[in-house]
């Protein structure tokens, strides 16, 4: 027996076809582009769980559906630099191989692959939007604004003609990136920014009772339940509607493991002590095969010497045995700190000193966290 119809529909590389309380940001960012011709950089700006990135994508997806009918050849292209960048050169890379895989053979300088990108669109008559996410954490990251500068003047560079990139498009979470730009940076990323605002209660309240309605079978979740994971999020997420989504999609499963065919409070109340914002499935997903197994180690340790922090040494040691337990080659000293120091940038682990390292939870629940989180990353590594 199941309570879902589309289980997959609260993951997140779903997209739904609509976004409820977004139609504003969506039809204005369609608006600025659907000529296909000017050349905008625009900014989307907002905190977790917004938006911003789904409807960087859904209006990606009506512009490619346009272009279609107008005949003209367009693609929307998407790079997240928190997961796909760890330098300039692979960005220019990932956004060249995403227009076409076989357009570089050859190995060349990242000034080098933009005009390579630029003749090849010129040449195929080819027009691109580009959506540059998690800008925030790169430039933070201390990997500075360089790439704001190459984006944002590329029909500088290449002369005077246009260059068939109709528009950049940056989602941050937080203004304070662009700080660290020089003058010339910022004036040509300009200031055309949408704010996407948290949803108020009853925006999140719409919004979850829409995702239920695709994801559940019908009368499986009740309003009183859709009411509960609404003020849930709205009270500890901050209106994250990452965390509604990852709440139904455990309180489902835990309700299908009983053999329920109904979502009850008590299901979300149960999800609710394994899902934390900070760190969501989709960040779960998202890391490397070291970074799980280093995560996995700290979460470890922190559980065997029950403390609310462990030293550097003691996540070594656990990772050590853990590489044993999956025979798995062990990383050196250095590269092991430098999935710390990622895991740290990704706001997963909190390194206060060599000798202070927590996981970013409440201390009263990390005990149960940690059980639920190594029970997931060990689900994790044996599906990688
Ligand atoms: N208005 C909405 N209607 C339906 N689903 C939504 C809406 N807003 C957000 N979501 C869903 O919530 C999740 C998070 O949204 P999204 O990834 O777009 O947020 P974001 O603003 O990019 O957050 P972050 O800054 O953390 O990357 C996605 O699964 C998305 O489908
Ligand atoms: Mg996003």
């Amino acid at each position: 027996m199941s309570v879902f119809r589309d289980k997959e529909s609260l993951t997140p590389k779903y997209i739904p076809e609509k976004l409820p309380h977004r139609d504003k940001e969506i039809n204005l960012l369609y608006d600025l582009y659907r000529d296909f011709s000017y050349s905008r950089v625009i900014q989307l700006e907002g905190q977790a769980g917004t938006g911003k990135t789904s409807t960087a994508h859904l209006v990606g997806m009506r512009l490619n559906d346009h272009a279609n009918k107008e005949n003209v050849y367009f693609k929307y292209v998407y790079v997240n630099l928190k997961l796909e960048a760890p330098t300039r050169f692979v960005l220019y890379k990932s956004i060249v191989s995403k227009v076409d895989r076989g357009i570089v053979s050859r190995s060349v300088s990242a000034e080098e692959l933009l005009n390579i990108l630029i003749r090849y669109l010129v040449k195929r008559n080819l027009k691109i939007l580009l959506a540059v996410d998690e800008i925030d954490y790169y430039v933070k990251s201390l990997r500075g604004g360089g790439i704001v500068y190459d984006l944002t003047r590329l029909n500088e560079i290449y002369g005077e003609k246009p260059t068939n990139i109709i528009g950049v498009i940056f989602i941050s979470r937080d203004k304070s990136w662009k700080n660290v730009l020089n003058s010339a940076e910022k004036s040509s990323l300009g200031n055309i920014v949408i704010e996407f605002n948290p949803y108020n209660a009853e925006e999140v309240y719409d919004i979850v009772n829409f995702r239920v309605e695709k994801a559940f079978k019908r009368g499986a979740v009740s309003n009183s339940v859709i009411e509960y994971v609404s003020d849930l999020t709205v009270n500890y997420a901050n209106s994250d509607i990452r965390y509604a989504l990852d709440l139904l999609y455990y309180a489902g499963i835990i309700a299908e493991n009983e053999g329920s065919n109904r979502v009850t409070v008590e299901h979300i109340r149960t999800a609710s002590g394994n899902v934390f914002r900070s760190i969501t499935t989709e960040d779960l997903m998202s890391l490397t095969r070291d970074e799980i197994y280093i995560l996995l180690a700290t979460a470890i340790a922190l559980k065997s010497k029950r403390n609310a922090y462990v030293s550097i040494e003691d996540i070594y040691d656990e990772y050590a045995s853990l590489c044993e337990q999956y025979q798995t080659r062990l990383k050196n000293r250095r590269k092991f700190i430098e999935v710390l120091e990622s895991l740290s940038n990704k706001g997963m682990i909190d390194i206060r000193s060599i000798t202070k390292i927590s996981i970013n939870v409440p201390v009263e629940k990390l005990e149960k966290f940690l059980d639920a989180l190594i029970n997931r990353l060990d689900n994790a590594l044996h599906n990688k």
